[in-house]
């Protein structure tokens, strides 16, 4: 049990992030120490634990403190041709993030390159809370994952653009394992889909976030097309200035986890001729 007075909150960048130090995750919180954590996740929206040694159940455990920890294996989506995805592959739980191959197919999900900025499930009715990353190989060069802080991009708005927003819903599609929104067709009777609140109102913080990305967002309920994908349009590049967005350059043994209610993310570039093998697990409502 870690001793709560000995535990040091330190901030990752002027945007948004922490770090902290003197948790040992490997060992269960007890009320005390999650209370820490769980203030220093709604006040600095993404947290790392460096230095972790995790075994599956010990990040399990870690996530049933904020919620349902969703411990079913999703399909390695990278296996399936697009076609062949079914909505059983969108299975909530683990996945393994990595580019490691056996007999030249992918091991698990998102192996290769960067990816657009999104937030975790919301192309479901109901988005994951938050997301784990545990790093277990990373690449010395790239494979950043990005954070862009969604209270922050509401922040930036005009006000006669927040009074316009209030009240609109945005249409959210994806197709499991899709990187870029390039990859696929929005109309494709086969993609999932979700309609989200814009301004997503954080059921703990009371605070107003953008909820609105790059890959998965197309346009604006009872809208006319072309007008939304414009206004979704302006205001993902919004939700994406370079001042908004921290990249976390990842250290083998650290432990993340994000706000999907309040932060988008995304992963920038990185060589094939690394092994990057990420755990992860999402957070799903405990209701
Ligand atoms: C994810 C994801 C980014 C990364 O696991 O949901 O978007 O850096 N990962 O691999
Ligand atoms: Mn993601």
């Amino acid at each position: 049990m870690p001793d709560v007075a000995s535990v040091t909150v330190t901030p990752l960048s002027p945007v948004l992030g922490a770090r902290m130090d003197g948790i040992d995750l490997h060992r269960p919180l007890d009320e005390a120490a999650f209370a820490v954590v769980h203030d220093a996740f709604l006040r600095h929206q993404v947290l790392c634990f460096p230095g972790q040694h995790l075994s599956a159940d010990d990040q399990i455990r870690f996530c049933g403190y904020f919620g349902r920890a969703d411990s079913d294996y999703k399909a390695p989506a990278s296996q399936l041709a697009p076609a062949d995805r079914t909505r059983a592959d969108y299975r909530k739980g683990v996945m393994l993030v990595t580019n490691v191959r056996k007999d030249g197919v992918p091991i698990g999900n998102l192996p290769d390159g960067d990816m657009q900025f999104h937030s975790d499930g919301a192309h479901r009715p109901n988005p994951y809370l938050a997301t784990t990353l545990y790093g277990i190989r990373v690449p010395r060069e790239g494979g950043d994952t990005l954070f862009a802080n969604l209270y922050a991009a509401h922040d930036a708005l005009p006000p006669s653009m927040k009074e316009r927003i209030e009240g609109l819903r945005v249409h959210n599609v994806y197709l499991l394992d899709a990187t870029d929104a390039a990859e696929f067709d929005a109309d494709d009777p086969r993609m999932r889909h979700a309609v989200h609140p814009l301004v997503r109102v954080h059921p703990e913080t009371g605070r107003r976030a953008l909820y609105v990305n790059r890959l998965m967002s197309r346009w604006i309920e009872d809208m006319d097309r072309a007008e939304g994908e414009a206004l979704v349009a302006e205001l993902v590049a919004v939700s994406e200035r370079p001042e908004l967005v921290y990249a976390h350059k990842w250290t083998q043994g650290d432990f993340l986890i994000w706000d999907n209610r309040c932060v988008n993310h995304a992963r920038s570039d990185f060589t094939p001729d690394e092994v990057r093998l990420l755990r992860r697990y999402t957070i799903s409502d405990a209701a």
